[in-house]
């Protein structure tokens, strides 16, 4: 049966693959399906294409490769950032976010709360903006991290991050922002921004579902939220033995490290 035309109208949903994102992957699908961890040439050869792709998703945003972090999806970029403000500042307990964030975001801080955390869900004026007075009197002493979205996937109400990010520095708190529905509309540059962590999503920008990105800005603490490294998804070691990335130094007890 011949398939009906569809008129699709939801890009913040998920976008249509692009015929050159879908010719430029094929190959990893067909011949270079190797993993890249691995110790044989036939796995290497895909980490070098893992670190070319990691350059452009870093030039999207004028960050450096080694603040490049892959992860599955926009949601797990999301929550990698709020366990990792909580789990490397063990000493401070509490959230601060908006009420209007994904929900996937606001699911990790229901989850959160029940483990003991104190959460704060910002609420927005009528016109979907944010009070960025009360956001600075909502920031504790315990505040491990503020994280507010860029820009909404329902409204498209634009939150002033770059603003959030100054006053977030002058309290000495880390700032994420989720910036997925963001890359194609707006200008990123992180060091504009000034926040410590920036999350995107590849099927909003006509790429396939099941890829992320985080940009950790660099000498931020970070702690995935897999002990296990899966295949690509941090600044390869061989690399960063070759100079061109410092290791990671663990801390005692933690496990985690600072990006340098
Ligand atoms: C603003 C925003 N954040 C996060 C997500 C989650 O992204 P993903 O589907 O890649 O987990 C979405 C997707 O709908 C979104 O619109």
């Amino acid at each position: 049966m011949p398939q009906q035309a569809i008129y699709y109208f939801d890009n913040n949903a998920t976008t249509e693959v692009a015929p050159e994102v879908l010719e430029a992957m094929l190959p990893f699908f067909k011949q270079h399906w190797g993993n890249p961890s691995s110790a044989y040439s036939f796995g290497h050869r895909v980490a070098k294409d893992v670190e070319k792709a990691r350059e452009r998703v870093a030039s999207l945003m004028n960050a450096d490769p080694r603040e490049i972090v892959f992860t599955s999806c926009g949601s797990e970029s999301n929550n990698s950032a709020v366990h990792s403000a909580l789990v490397t500042h063990p000493e401070k307990r509490h959230i601060l976010t908006t009420a209007v964030e994904h929900s996937a975001n606001i699911k990790f801080c229901d989850f959160l709360q029940k483990q003991g955390y104190a959460v704060t869900l910002l609420p927005v004026e009528p016109d979907g903006s944010l009070d960025l007075h009360l956001l600075e009197k909502s920031i504790r002493l315990d505040t491990a991290i503020v994280s507010v979205m860029w820009a909404n996937n329902e409204t498209g109400v634009l939150f002033p991050i770059e603003e959030v990010a100054a006053i977030c520095r002058s309290k000495g708190v880390l700032c994420h922002t989720d910036a997925v529905q963001t890359p194609g509309k707006l200008k990123m540059d992180v060091k504009e921004l000034g926040v410590d962590f920036l999350s995107l999503s590849a099927h909003k920008l006509h790429a396939p579902k099941g890829i992320g990105a985080l940009y950790v800005k660099r000498r931020t603490k970070y702690q995935p939220l897999y002990r296990r490294r899966r295949p690509g998804t941090r600044p390869p070691r061989r690399h960063r033995k070759r100079a061109l990335y410092r290791r990671i130094r663990p801390r005692r007890g933690t496990g985690c490290g600072t990006y340098h």
